[in-house]
């Protein structure tokens, strides 16, 4: 398939790109760069070796993106623009409901005026809200729009209803959810992975940068949840296993049954922050300080899936592991990118 991939200069649609043309199908890629740089798409014609058409356009403008389709047929579309800074969100929430919906509201309106059908958007376990217990499976709809915990994940939640109103208006349009749990970790070429801006919200980024010494110590979030240690519990996935699922997923536009089709990506299996930070010290060679601070507002005691859907309806599981994520995370903090 030839595919626009929306927010493709970022982590995970970077890491898509790639497992895109593994398999044999081509993309177009369109990034505003507000998160993202373009050295990344470069990195990714280095691993690919191939060129990739890009268009330096935010999806919100609809005059400049209609031009980009008229350009470039393509049979789907892959939704990762949005942005996803949760603590943000909560500070600045208009800016996320204007730039998240709108972007894909502009995208959907298009797909309707060029008679484009597919598309896949990234979502989040964030939309099973805060009293979800796990494992969590995909019918949990009842907890869908409940209990969200900030602005960037009602967001996803918003965007995940409008294309179920959409598929239920037209028999055509085929819309793949996918929910993502804990992206980490990097390719292995170490040449794309993750780079936030400014202090890493996310724990790890944030080992990654006290691994290789650029931030004195971690600030673990409280060790009195209900867990095997203490400390939070969250279904880590690689990103190269969370792209890959990507791919298979593109099967449902093949299917006749429904139009609608959501699935969890995750491993099912839960990590704690302390075992975390064990298998990145053991992975990378590195002492990881940290501290005991108190809670995060905001989070859970444990969230991990139930990956059972993903695998017998599109026969992917994630298969790589904790150490893994640690030793690419640590590659690429330590010198990669380039
Ligand atoms: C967060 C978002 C989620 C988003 C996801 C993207 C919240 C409440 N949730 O998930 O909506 O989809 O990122 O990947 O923000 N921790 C520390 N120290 C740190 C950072 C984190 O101890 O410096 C702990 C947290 O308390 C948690 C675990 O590490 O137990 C994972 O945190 P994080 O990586 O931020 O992910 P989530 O909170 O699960």
């Amino acid at each position: 398939m030839r595919i626009l991939v929306a927010g493709g200069a970022g982590y995970i649609g970077s890491h898509t790109i790639v497992e895109l043309y593994a398999k044999g199908h081509t993309v177009v890629c369109v990034d505003n760069l507000y998160n993202a740089k373009l050295s990344a798409v470069k990195n990714v014609e280095k691993i690919v070796g191939k060129k990739i058409p890009f268009y330096k356009v935010d999806c919100c403008d609809k005059k400049k993106l209609r031009a980009v389709f008229k350009k470039e047929k393509v049979d789907a579309i892959i939704m990762f623009q949005g942005y996803k800074a949760v603590g943000e969100s909560v500070k600045i929430p208009l800016k996320y409901y204007r730039n998240n919906i709108d972007s894909a509201l502009t995208i959907i309106e298009l797909m309707d005026e060029f008679n484009i059908h597919n598309i896949m958007f990234s979502s989040s376990a964030t939309v099973y809200g805060k009293n979800a217990k796990s494992p969590i499976d995909e019918n949990d709809e009842a907890l869908r729009l409940n209990d969200i915990t900030n602005p960037y994940g009602e967001t996803k939640a918003m965007i995940e209803k409008i294309l179920m109103d959409k598929a239920n208006s037209d028999s055509k349009f085929k819309a793949v959810i996918l929910r993502y749990f804990n992206p980490v970790g990097a390719h292995e070429s170490a040449l794309i992975g993750e780079d936030p801006n400014g202090l890493p919200n996310n724990l790890m980024p944030y080992i990654a940068k006290v691994a290789t010494g650029k931030l004195p110590f971690l600030n673990v979030y409280g060790n009195n949840y209900k867990t095997k240690d203490g400390t939070g519990v969250r279904d880590y996935i690689h990103v190269v296993d969370l792209a890959k699922g990507h791919v298979s997923a593109l099967k449902c536009y093949k299917e006749k049954k429904k139009n609608i089709y959501i699935y969890n990506l995750g491993t099912g299996r839960g990590t704690s922050v302390l075992e975390l930070v064990n298998a990145y010290e053991k992975a990378s060679g590195k002492k990881v300080k940290y501290k005991i601070v108190g809670r995060r507002a905001g989070d859970v005691d444990k969230l991990y899936c139930k990956p059972k859907k993903a695998k017998t309806e599109l026969g992917w599981e994630a298969k790589l592991n904790i150490e893994n994520m640690c030793k690419s995370s640590y590659n690429y903090e330590n010198g990669g990118r380039r």
